[in-house]
């Protein structure tokens, strides 16, 4: 490679391992944990009795309810996931609405 070459695959190295990608990261989470009791657009599983997300609520909030659950159906995330990615998740479902 010529030294210009290496230059660019370092730089694009350093550039894909530290870009945070917060609503990428939110969303892969939603699908594989959140997604079959909230639906894909948040409007909740008829079915199984899930509320549509609130609208207006804040990321904190929404965080704050990931963390700790509401007995006895939705399930708290403390300690399964991290604070990075219910920030992430937070931010993803404000997406959603
Ligand atoms: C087993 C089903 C289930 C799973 C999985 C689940 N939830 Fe829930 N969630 C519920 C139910 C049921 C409620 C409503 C609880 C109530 O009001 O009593 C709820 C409520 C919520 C609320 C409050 C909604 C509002 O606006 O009032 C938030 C926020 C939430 N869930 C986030 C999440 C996130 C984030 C995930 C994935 C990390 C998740 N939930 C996974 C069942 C689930």
């Amino acid at each position: 490679m010529k030294p210009n070459r290496v230059k660019l695959a370092v730089f694009l190295l350093a550039v894909t391992a530290t870009t945070p990608m917060p609503a990428q990261n939110g969303a892969a989470i939603y699908k594989s944990k959140c997604q079959m009791c909230h639906m894909a657009d948040g409007s909740g599983n008829k079915a199984m009795k899930v509320p549509a997300f609130s609208p207006g609520a804040s990321e904190a909030s929404l965080i704050a309810i990931t963390k700790k659950g509401i007995s006895p159906r939705m399930p708290a995330y403390a300690g399964k996931l991290t604070d990075a990615q219910m920030k992430s998740v937070a931010a993803y479902i404000k997406t959603l609405k």
